[in-house]
């Protein structure tokens, strides 16, 4: 056994770290548009403005791709090139730019996974309160009917909503990615709550205008763990750490993924935020928790956890010299399969690995070529785990490769380079790694040599 037939082999990139073209053709601006321009947000001052200048050469990098030969791309749309403001009039020219680009990918034999939300948020609904407003899910629901009006006849495969932990956590908590604020834990659960009725309310709304049969997903952060070894009990003290919520974080995926497949939030979350839980509303659970077809995750770094001798979960620090990424974030392979495992265990829906990559020290040598043998190395290890969960009968639908192509990393602007092809900042110019070329005969192998 191995991967199944129809796995779903791809690659990934998000709207603003790629599109460029911040104010071409009528586009809004976006919450990363005003971060970038708050002095020292951005490492070395580094700005989207142009990216990968995607806007541009989206023909040029599709042809990259069936090069590769991916059988699935998942973009994510920026907001504010589609309605400037948020809310109200549409931007006929940005919302055919993605037209246009659907098109290119069908044409290429690219299935699209469109992302509706991974962070590109319009500054003028930031201006009226952004998640913090009530009506912010009605807002998100009037964007997403746009889109799946248009698009829905050629696109299945939705994506609601991308790490809702990293953009509440980095940019309303610690205010180092946009839209750069410090707010008081109230407001963090209530945003929090604002952000799952948003995606309730565009799921029903995928559902009821979708042209043909749409297949839907939630993207948090792999927010998983490693149990220490196979003893039941730190697998159950994994689970425990995965799923209990003790301290004053939204971090945990129960938080976000128990109210979408169970209905209701995790008692322990309740608990711990006595005096600081979201307003619930009667029937904000049905909105919440409407069937979805993936459990989506991006998969990065994970801890250890082990049993204490009251089977609580502690965290068992990595031995010195363990591997790390250039970013600074630990190689932990396992966790493709232990985070997979528990997760499917406890919301029996397919898995979907929407992001798992690294970054690395890339560079364009004496041969004009990249090679990047980490990265090879690093996927190949990952997807080892993720081959092993399949065999285990866990459900996995698909692996999408962060990233398709180097491109803007948030805060860190173009310091950590994550792509399978090389992007030269100055010239545009496109190399595709050795990495690519060897994610090219996994691909072909459908996984066989992994
Ligand atoms: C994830 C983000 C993605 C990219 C990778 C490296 O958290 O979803 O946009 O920045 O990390």
């Amino acid at each position: 056994m191995g991967f199944p037939e129809d796995f779903i082999w791809g690659v990934a990139s998000s709207s603003y770290q790629i599109e460029g073209a911040w104010n071409s053709d009528g586009k809004g601006l976006s919450v990363w548009d005003m971060m970038c321009r708050k002095q020292g947000a951005v490492w070395n001052g580094h700005t989207g403005n142009i990216a990968c200048d995607h806007y541009h050469k989206y023909k040029e990098d599709i042809a990259l791709m069936k090069k590769i030969g991916v059988k699935a791309y998942r973009l994510s749309l920026s907001w504010p090139r589609i309605i400037p403001d948020g809310i109200g009039t549409v931007n006929d020219k940005g919302l055919d730019f993605y037209n246009k680009l659907i098109d290119e990918l069908l044409n290429a034999g690219i299935e699209p996974f469109i992302t509706l939300f991974h962070w590109d948020y319009p500054f003028e609904l930031y201006c009226l309160g952004g998640w913090l407003n009530n009506d912010s899910p009605d807002w998100f629901a009037e964007y997403t009917k746009v889109v799946v009006d248009k698009l829905s006849d050629r696109v299945k495969n939705w994506i609601t909503i991308n790490e809702p932990q990293s953009f509440i956590i980095e940019g309303h908590i610690n205010g180092t990615h946009a839209p750069g604020v410090k707010l008081p834990f109230n407001q963090i659960t209530h945003i929090s709550h604002n952000v799952l009725l948003s995606h309730g309310k565009a799921v029903k709304i995928i559902r009821e205008n979708s042209k043909q049969k749409a297949k839907i997903g939630f993207a948090p952060t792999g927010e998983v763990a490693i149990p220490a070894t196979n003893k039941k009990s730190d697998i159950d003290a994994c689970k425990k750490f995965m799923f209990e919520i003790n301290d004053k974080s939204i971090k945990q995926n129960s938080w976000w993924l128990d109210p979408i497949y169970l209905g209701k939030y995790p008692e322990s979350g309740l608990k711990t935020f006595e005096y600081e839980k979201p307003r619930i509303k009667d029937g904000d659970f049905d909105i919440i928790s409407q069937p979805i077809d993936y459990c989506a995750i991006n998969y990065y770094f994970a801890p250890v956890i082990k049993a204490d001798n009251n089977g609580e979960p502690v965290i068992v620090p990595f031995e010195i010299g363990h591997t790390k990424t250039t970013f600074g974030w630990y190689i932990t392979p396992e966790m493709a399969y232990w985070g997979s495992k528990l997760l499917y265990e406890r919301y029996k829906s397919p898995i979907l690995i929407t992001e798992n990559g690294m970054a690395n020290i890339d560079m364009i040598s004496l041969d004009g070529k990249v090679h990047d043998p980490q990265r090879i190395d690093f996927t190949h290890r990952y997807l080892k785990e993720v081959k092993k969960a399949i065999e285990d009968k866990i459900k996995i639908a698909g692996y999408f490769h962060w990233s398709i192509m180097d491109n803007f990393e948030w805060a860190q602007g173009f310091k950590q380079r994550f792509g399978l092809i090389y992007v030269d900042f100055n010239t545009q110019q496109r190399t595709l790694k050795d990495s690519a070329y060897w994610y090219k005969k996994v691909i072909e192998k459908n996984g066989e040599n992994i």
